[in-house]
């Protein structure tokens, strides 16, 4: 794979200029939010100016504002390759989205239904199918091999049947960074008539989404992972979102995706997550061109994002693999997932660690003193930490790159992890 340097892209984004004690920051803590580019901010600003108003007003800020959720729907549509942007829905995240419309889907189930969920994902794709156990509703669990934290598809073979309406499973893992088989899953599901959810929360700033290639039925994102503001975005088969029925106010609309767009949205976020679309398309014609031929069949927008995605993950493989081997190197260092090099493009470029006999939130700290920020402990994917043995003692510390990040900040993390390690 060809390498695409990506630096230039920094000056966008005022967090990376930051100093902290007089020394750069270093921001390894993308899976938990990313930095947010100038554009992003300025919309957000632009829109709370000039058109900040309720919708299907007559008046200008009204119609402006209307115009501007209508192209970040359009914008989102584009990302994840939608038929329609009345496929996509926006909410203020993935958890609340994820509730919501579980509850919708909740409506359709009959007792001794059963769900199938796993124990690599994050708890907002665990816990709104598991609350519906209430509606006597089964739901099934399936495992990962704790060696290298990839999904055990043998077991979703043996537990899917006609009894199976749903399966719900991450695109990829927000604690050790698995890249799962989404369409092969999706083959799965669909044999028994099962539906197919994916949490691309954690998949989306660092890969290409096709929803029409995965062959899924609901897929669900948050922009503020994919360097915009904070919000959540469903993308759902229109059919399907036609199907459901929705919680809902009666005067709100009853069609996709206003009937789940439930009360008065962060419009601003929309406008942030419009510009946040606008800046990976751009990223994708200045520095994507290379990769079109990947991608016959698409033109305009949903090209140059996808040969962003291609440039990202030509600049973000090197430098994973780089972090990887200094990690490795690294005395009484544990690393949890995937580490075989040749089988990088099964994961996203976050590492999962610990630090001999030091809790995993001491590494944190003393990675924080010197201006490297990560997260330590279970990111909410509790049942990943529980299954590796680790959550009573502090889970894991967990550093993750973007395309924003370099190789002088990947080689400064590991100087200061050594140097943890020695003290
Ligand atoms: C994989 C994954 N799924 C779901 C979530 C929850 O997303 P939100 O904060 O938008 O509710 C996260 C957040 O960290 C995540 O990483």
């Amino acid at each position: 794979m060809p390498n695409v340097d990506l630096s230039p892209v920094r000056s966008q984004f005022p967090a990376l200029a930051l100093r902290e004690a007089d020394r750069p920051v270093v921001y390894f803590d993308g899976p938990g939010g990313t930095q947010v580019p100038q554009s992003v901010v300025d919309a957000m600003g632009r829109y709370l100016i000039h058109a900040n108003a309720n919708h299907g007003g007559a008046f200008r800020t009204s119609r402006e504002s209307d115009a501007i959720l209508a192209a970040a729907h359009e914008a989102m549509a584009d990302l994840l390759n939608a038929s329609s942007a009345e496929e996509i829905v926006f909410g203020a995240n993935m958890t609340t989205l994820t509730f919501a419309l579980s509850r919708a889907i909740g409506r359709e189930l009959t007792p001794g239904d059963e769900i199938i969920i796993t124990r690599l994902d994050h708890d907002a794709n665990r816990a709104p199918w598991q609350a519906l156990a209430e509606l006597g509703v089964v739901v099934q669990e399936i495992d990962f091999d704790p060696a290298d934290c990839t999904l055990r598809l043998d077991e979703l073979g043996a537990k899917l049947n006609e009894r199976t309406k749903l399966v719900a499973v991450g695109y990829a893992s927000n604690a050790v960074g698995t890249v799962n088989p989404i369409a092969q899953i999706a083959k799965m599901a669909h044999a028994v008539g099962a539906w197919l959810w994916v949490d691309a929360v954690h998949y989306a700033p660092h890969g290409p989404i096709d929803v029409q290639t995965l062959d899924c039925d609901f897929l669900v994102c948050s922009p503020y992972k994919f360097f915009g503001p904070h919000a959540g975005v469903v993308w759902g088969r229109y059919n399907l979102l036609e199907r459901l029925r929705a919680y809902k106010v009666r005067p709100a609309g009853n069609r996709p995706p206003d009937k789940f767009e439930t009360g008065t949205q962060a419009h601003e976020a929309q406008a942030g997550t419009l510009a946040a679309v606008t800046y990976l398309a751009e990223l994708g014609e200045e520095f994507g061109a290379r990769f079109a031929d990947q991608f016959p069949g698409f033109t305009g927008r949903r090209l140059a994002l996808k040969q962003a995605s291609a440039a990202i993950q030509s600049h973000e493989r090197p430098l994973f693999e780089r972090f990887v081997a200094g990690l490795l190197e690294i005395r009484g260092l544990s690393f949890y997932g995937i580490r075989d090099f040749n089988r990088f493009d099964q994961r996203t470029p976050t590492a999962a660690f610990r630090l001999n006999d030091r809790s995993p939130r001491q590494v944190e700290e003393s990675l924080s003193q010197r201006g490297v920020y990560v997260w330590s402990g279970n990111f909410h994917a509790i049942a990943v930490t529980e299954r590796l043995g680790l959550e009573a003692s502090g889970g894991v510390v967990r550093a993750g790159l973007a395309h924003y990040n370099t190789q002088e900040e990947v080689d400064y993390c590991l100087t200061c992890l050594r140097e943890i390690a020695a003290s």
